[in-house]
């Protein structure tokens, strides 16, 4: 009950403020289409409960984490052109270029990054201008080449062909997991303004890597599982959108019951690296969602 209480108040504040962006019609019309189309808001809710580990308030990481929300958001209106997935159906929405054409859709997706690196480099008042630059580099290094960039060019490289267990947990790890990394680290440079920077911030970065790298790779088995078994009215998105683009996933390689036991060992390794540091805030939050993401069933 706490946890639920504790995950509504948060999305509640990143919903709030992610609504005061882009007001205006045309292109913004396209990106307020996908970014308030609701979400689990995951992200968001990662960087403020980080902030909050390392001694921070969820305000002081509010708009770093709307700044991931917005480069996430982008990666899904690309994810779903038909250059890309082909998919008609986001966050139980027709998807942006179903609805505003591939090009409008192109576009919104490249302003929505280009207004990501904006929003986080305009958070908050002047004094913090070294965690900002420090929580933009953190963002740059995980959306490009090596990031979600570099993971999304070799999972739509493979179509159609077979891919290994390990090249697959690279994939993941570049597509899915650096923005979830960077949404962590973020949250926990956010904290940095409030108190003595110290020894202890080495390993609440190094703690927050660990946690996000398992989580992610949790996170995406997850999603490859709901591909496989779940409906396209419970998820938002279509089903078999995967097996329809000859992916190979996790799923393909093992079967869901291996699966479900893969999600799990990551979720154990993600709780462990909190659990063995000692955090200025309660971590008991983040322990939690990494459960409730293993079972997640949207
Ligand atoms: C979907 O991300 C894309 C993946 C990385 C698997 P989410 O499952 O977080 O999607 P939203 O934000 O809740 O719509
Ligand atoms: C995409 O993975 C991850 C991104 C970087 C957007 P998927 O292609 O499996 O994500 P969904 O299932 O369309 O949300
Ligand atoms: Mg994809
Ligand atoms: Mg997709
Ligand atoms: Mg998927």
């Amino acid at each position: 009950m706490e946890f639920q209480r504790q995950y509504e108040e948060a999305r509640a504040l990143a919903e709030a403020r992610l609504g005061t962006f882009f007001s205006g019609g045309g292109l913004e019309e396209a990106m307020r289409y996908s970014l308030l189309a609701g979400g689990k808001r995951i992200r968001p809710i990662l960087t403020m409960k980080f902030c909050e580990a390392a001694g921070g308030t969820m305000e002081d990481a509010l708009d770093f984490g709307c700044g991931v929300e917005m480069l996430h958001t982008y990666s899904l209106i690309h994810d779903d052109l038909p250059c890309m997935d082909d998919d008609d159906l986001r966050r139980g929405r027709p998807t942006n270029h179903k609805v505003f054409g591939e090009c409008v859709a192109t576009l919104a997706g490249d302003a929505l990054q280009a207004a990501a690196f904006r929003t986080v480099l305009s958070a908050g008042e002047a004094r913090r201008s070294p965690i900002r630059a420090l929580a933009a580099g953190i963002l740059a290094e995980a959306a490009g080449e090596s990031g979600m960039c570099g993971g999304q060019y070799l999972d739509t490289l493979g179509d159609g062909q077979p891919h290994t267990l390990e090249e697959l947990k690279d994939i993941n790890g570049q597509k899915t997991g650096a923005l979830l990394r960077a949404a962590c680290q973020m949250g926990v440079a956010a904290a940095m303004s409030g108190v003595e920077v110290d020894a202890s911030w080495d390993a609440w970065m190094d703690a927050a890597g660990e946690y996000a790298e398992n989580l992610g790779l949790a996170f995406q088995i997850r999603d490859d599982i709901l591909d496989a078994t779940s409906t396209a009215q419970e998820l938002g998105k279509p089903i078999g959108s995967d097996a329809a683009n000859q992916k190979t996933t996790y799923v393909t390689l093992l079967g869901v019951t291996a699966c479900e036991e893969k999600v799990r060992f990551y979720t154990e390794r993600a709780k462990s690296a909190l659990s063995q540091t000692g955090w200025a805030g309660n971590p008991d939050f983040l322990l939690e969602l990494a459960d409730r993401l293993a079972v997640r069933d949207h």
